[in-house]
C-alpha cells in the first residue's frame, strides 16, 4: 500500500508532488469550495493538514467522514500558507476505508478525563497524550537497549514460569493445568507448583556468572493487592547482573542508566515530552534536564531515618532504624530534602531479601535503593552474598529450605564471585520521563486489582 509517515512528510526537505498518507481524521471542517481535514497516523504528535477541494470530497463520500475515520489521501506536498505548519498536502484523490459514526465514537473533540479514557483502553491510544506516552514508551525501551549494549552487556531471557520465589514475599500468581476440584500437585503439568515470575534475578545471576554482565526486560508480576498509582499487577522490569562489581558499581550503574534514559528522550522525543510539559506536569522538561544537571546524592539508610526524624514532618507512618521506608519518606526524601534522586544504601538486613550481602556490621545488607521525586523507589538491588556458608546460614535463618536452592547455591561452590545487580521498573522510569502520576496510564493496558478487560 503505498504510504508516506506524517513524521516523514512533516519533515521533507522539499515539496513532492505525489505523496500518499494513510490516517484518522481528528477533525474535518468543510468551507464552500474545500474540506480541511486534520490527519494523524500515530508516526508523531502533529497532523497534517489535507485540503481537499468539494469535488474530490464528494467523489470519496468524505461528508461521511467524521473525527475518527480511516482514509488515505494522495496529492502534493506544499508549503503552508497557514502559521505553525509547514506543509500541507493538496488533495487529488481520497480514499475512506473506514467511517466512526460520530453519535457513538467516544473520542471527539474534546478534554477527556484520565478515568474514562481506562475505561477505553482499546481506543486511547488515538489521543495525542496516549499516542505521546506509549511513542516514549517505545524510544525508551530502545535507549535502555542501547545503554546496555554499548556498555557490552548481554540481553538475557530468564523464564517466565518459574517453581521459584525470588523475592520470598510471596506474592506470586499461581499457574495450573489441573481441573477445578484436582488438588493433586504430583499431577500438574510441572508436577510442582508453579508461578508467574516477580523477578528473574536468580537465573539472571546464572547467566552472569558465565557471561559477565546481563541484564533481563520483560514482563514480571506481583499479585501484591496493593490499590496504589505506583503499582501494577502486570510490569516490565530491567534487571541487570554484574560479575565482579560492588555496590559502588551498582550505584553507578543505575545513575548512569536512569540519567541515559532521559537524555535519549529529550534527544529523541522532544514533540511528544513538550505535550507533557504544557498539560500533565508544568516544569517537568525542567525537571528533567535538572536530573542531568547534578549527580544523584547517596546516603546511608542510619542517616536517611535520621534525616526524616529531624524532618518535623508529620509523617502518617513513624519511621526509626529497622522499619521500611514508606512512599511518603521516600518522597521527602527526593523531593524536599536532597531535591534530587537519591540512592539510600545499607538497610537493615531484617528487612530486605535473603539473598543481599551481609556487611560486617552483622545488621546491615549492601542493599541500595534508588528514590526520585514524585515517585519514591524506581530502583532496587544489592550486592549478592556470594558466600556459601552465609548464605545458607541466611536462608536457613528464614525457615526456608536450602535444598530449594540448590542450583542458586552452587553458583557460590563453583567459582564465586562478587556480583551485584537491581531491577527497575520500566513503568515507574516512564512516570518520571513523562510526568503522568498514575502507573495505569503508561501501560497501555494495565492489570491491576480487579482489571482484566482487554
Ligand atoms: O525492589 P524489587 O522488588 O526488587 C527485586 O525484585 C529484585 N529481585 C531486583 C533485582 O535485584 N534484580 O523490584 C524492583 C523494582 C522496584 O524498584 C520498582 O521500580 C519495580 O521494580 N516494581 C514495580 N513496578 C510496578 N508495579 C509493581 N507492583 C512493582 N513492584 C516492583
Ligand atoms: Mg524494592
Amino acid at each position: 500500500m503505498q504510504r508516506t509517515l506524517i513524521v516523514d512528510l512533516l519533515n521533507a526537505a522539499a515539496p513532492a508532488d505525489n505523496v500518499a498518507l494513510c490516517g484518522w481524521i481528528r477533525t474535518r471542517r468543510d468551507a464552500k469550495e474545500f474540506s480541511f481535514v486534520e490527519l494523524n497516523d500515530g508516526s508523531c504528535r502533529a497532523n497534517l493538514q489535507c485540503i481537499v477541494d468539494a469535488g474530490t470530497a464528494a467523489q470519496a463520500g468524505l461528508g461521511e467522514a467524521a473525527t475518527g475515520a480511516a482514509v488515505r489521501v494522495r496529492g502534493a506536498l506544499v508549503a503552508s500558507p497557514g502559521k505553525g505548519q509547514r506543509w500541507e498536502v493538496r488533495a487529488t484523490a481520497v480514499e475512506v476505508f473506514g467511517l466512526a459514526d460520530p453519535e457513538t465514537f467516544p473520542l471527539q473533540k474534546k478534554r477527556h478525563s484520565d478515568e474514562f479514557l481506562r475505561t477505553i483502553a482499546h481506543l486511547r491510544p488515538r489521543t495525542n497524550k496516549y499516542g505521546a506516552a506509549f511513542r516514549i514508551r517505545a524510544e525508551a525501551g530502545y535507549a535502555v537497549h542501547e545503554f546496555f549494549r554499548s556498555r557490552r552487556f548481554a540481553w538475557v531471557h530468564t523464564p517466565v514460569l518459574t517453581g521459584a520465589d525470588c523475592e520470598g514475599a510471596g506474592e506470586m500468581f499461581r499457574v495450573t493445568a489441573l481441573e477445578p476440584g484436582q488438588t493433586d500437585l504430583q499431577r500438574d503439568f510441572f508436577g510442582r507448583r508453579c508461578n508467574l515470575t516477580v523477578s528473574g534475578q536468580l537465573e539472571a545471576e546464572a547467566l552472569a556468572m558465565g557471561l559477565g554482565r546481563v541484564y533481563s526486560f520483560g514482563p514480571t508480576f506481583r499479585a501484591e493487592n496493593s490499590n496504589t498509582p505506583r503499582h501494577a499487577a502486570e510490569f516490565w522490569m530491567i534487571e541487570p547482573e554484574m560479575a565482579f562489581a560492588d555496590l559502588d558499581d551498582l550505584m553507578d550503574l543505575g545513575e548512569d542508566l536512569t540519567r541515559s534514559v532521559v537524555e535519549h528522550a529529550l534527544a529523541h522525543c522532544a514533540e511528544d515530552l513538550a505535550l507533557f510539559d504544557s498539560f500533565v506536569d508544568k516544569g517537568l522538561l525542567a525537571r528533567l534536564k535538572g536530573l542531568l544537571a547534578a549527580p544523584f546524592a547517596r546516603v546511608p539508610y542510619a542517616e536517611a531515618v535520621e534525616i526524616l526524624q529531624k524532618s518535623g514532618k508529620d509523617f502518617a507512618y513513624p519511621v526509626a532504624f529497622g522499619t521500611d521506608l514508606q512512599t511518603e519518606h521516600e518522597r521527602y526524601l527526593a523531593e524536599e530534602h536532597f531535591g534530587k534522586p537519591v540512592a539510600v544504601y545499607n538497610y537493615p538486613k531484617e528487612i530486605k531479601a535473603f539473598y543481599m550481602r551481609q556487611n560486617d556490621d552483622g545488621r546491615t545488607v549492601a542493599a541500595v535503593d534508588i528514590l526520585v521525586p514524585r515517585i519514591g523507589e524506581l530502583i532496587g538491588g544489592s550486592q549478592r552474598e556470594e558466600r556459601l556458608d552465609r548464605l545458607t546460614a541466611r536462608i536457613a535463618e528464614l525457615g526456608q529450605r536450602p535444598e530449594d536452592y540448590w542450583w542458586y547455591l552452587d553458583l557460590r561452590r563453583f567459582g564465586s564471585v562478587p556480583h551485584a545487580g537491581f531491577g527497575l521498573g520500566f513503568e515507574r522510569l516512564l512516570m518520571l520521563l513523562t510526568g503522568i502520576s498514575n502507573i495505569r496510564d503508561v501501560i497501555p493496558f494495565p492489570r491491576t486489582p480487579g482489571n482484566l478487560e482487554f
